[in-house]
């Protein structure tokens, strides 16, 4: 008897609806929802040098069964694959494998390997299908949802990027279970961070002691508030979509200053949340026992709330400067007055973010 099951959320968008579906067994199933999909054409599964070695192989097996003619093109893992080095390498390599515009290409990894498969796709002969199999917490509940692929540039994070929406994500959390700890961890920044934007409710529901096996329903519901979000506001223009920027203008300096690897993303940008919480408990009304129950959660899954001892503060605040959140000159800043919802604010001045940094000190 088959005991895998599945739950689906669809992204509702006006030109590009898709279903994610949530759960176990699916990856062994990709060729068939692919054809559920009706996509069709030669397939490139895009993944990283361990994402290949642990699950290439189920996925690759699906695929080929369900008729496809398929490859496997593998970049190293981390941060530093998302370069327009990577990009023109693989584009280089689909084509010498065949691909051709009836092709399409399938993202399986985390975040790294989502957003640069994502790009890939945006841009390989004017774009192809993609396929997202996110396997990390970051890319199920955050990254293969919504479209934004790129890369970074040396003066930033994802200066070099494209929206992009996915046919069809798989979300398969049994991948979960290979996860390095640390690995595993950084995924909740995300989702804490959808509890502050959100839902304060989730912050009491997410216990660091649960079982990887039982988190199909806090991925499924992160998925749809991410969804949500992303239907507000697909291309960013309205604010909507920018409330899950929280944390991340200061976090994205932080993980550029360290050095793209160093830091993992989660971390960084916990340690930028921790930044947007002083500025909205100082500024904007949030009162101080929400911020510190926000940190707590943070500090309960590992991760960082204060800077490694080698960052200088002066290096993060320039670098702030190169982040997409500015405007015209104003930097467009995400903040909370309470807990569960959130919005941008144009008044955030150098001052308030040199503080915030500051108490970032160890
Ligand atoms: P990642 O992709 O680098 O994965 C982290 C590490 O885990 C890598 O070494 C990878 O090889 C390994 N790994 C992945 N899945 C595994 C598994 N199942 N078993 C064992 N090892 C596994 O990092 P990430 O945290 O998933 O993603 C971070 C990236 O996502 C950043 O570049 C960030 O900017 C991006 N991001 C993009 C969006 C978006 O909307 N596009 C949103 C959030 C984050
Ligand atoms: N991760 C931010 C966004 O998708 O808009």
């Amino acid at each position: 008897m088959n005991n895998d099951h599945f739950l689906e959320i669809p992204v509702a968008l006006p030109s590009n609806s898709y279903r994610v579906l949530v759960g176990t067994g699916l990856l062994a199933r990709t060729g068939e929802f692919c054809a559920d999909e009706k996509i069709s054409g030669r397939c490139a599964v895009i993944t990283d040098e361990t994402v290949g070695r642990l699950h290439g192989s189920v996925v690759m097996d699906s695929i080929t069964a369900g008729g496809y003619d398929a490859h496997l093109l593998a970049v190293p893992a981390g941060e530093t694959s998302k370069s327009m080095a990577t990009a023109e390498n693989v584009v280089n390599r689909l084509l010498s494998a065949g691909l051709d515009r009836g092709s399409f290409l399938v993202a399986l990894g985390g975040g790294v390997v989502g957003d640069l498969a994502g790009f890939v796709a945006a841009i390989f002969l004017r774009g192809i299908p993609l396929v997202q199999i996110p396997t990390t917490i970051v890319a199920q509940v955050d990254s293969s949802i919504g479209g934004k692929t790129g890369v970074n540039a040396r003066a930033g994070k994802n200066l070099i990027g494209s929206f992009h929406q996915p046919r069809l994500v798989l979300a398969d959390t049994t991948t979960l279970e290979t996860l390095p700890d640390r690995e595993y961890r950084e995924g909740f920044a995300e989702v804490i961070k959808h509890a502050v934007i959100r839902d304060a409710a989730l912050l009491d529901t997410l216990k660091p002691s649960q079982p990887r096996s039982s988190l199909s329903s806090v991925i499924a519901h992160n998925i749809a508030i991410k969804a949500t979000i992303v239907k507000e506001d697909e291309m960013e223009r309205t604010g909507q979509r920018a409330l899950l920027n929280f944390g991340h203008t200061i976090g994205h300096a932080i993980e550029n200053v360290a050095g793209y690897g160093t830091l993992l993303h989660g971390e960084a940008i916990s340690l930028g949340m921790c930044a947007a919480l002083e500025i909205s408990q100082r500024k904007y009304g949030l009162p101080a026992s929400d911020a510190q129950r926000v940190r707590e959660k943070l500090l309960a899954y590992g991760l960082p709330l204060r800077l490694p001892e080698n960052l200088d503060a002066d290096t993060i605040l320039a670098a702030t400067r190169h982040d997409k959140k500015f405007d015209g000159g104003n930097i467009r800043f995400v903040v909370s007055s309470q807990l569960g919802t959130a919005r941008v604010v144009k008044d955030v001045t150098e001052d308030d973010l040199r503080i915030a940094v500051d108490s970032l000190r160890p």
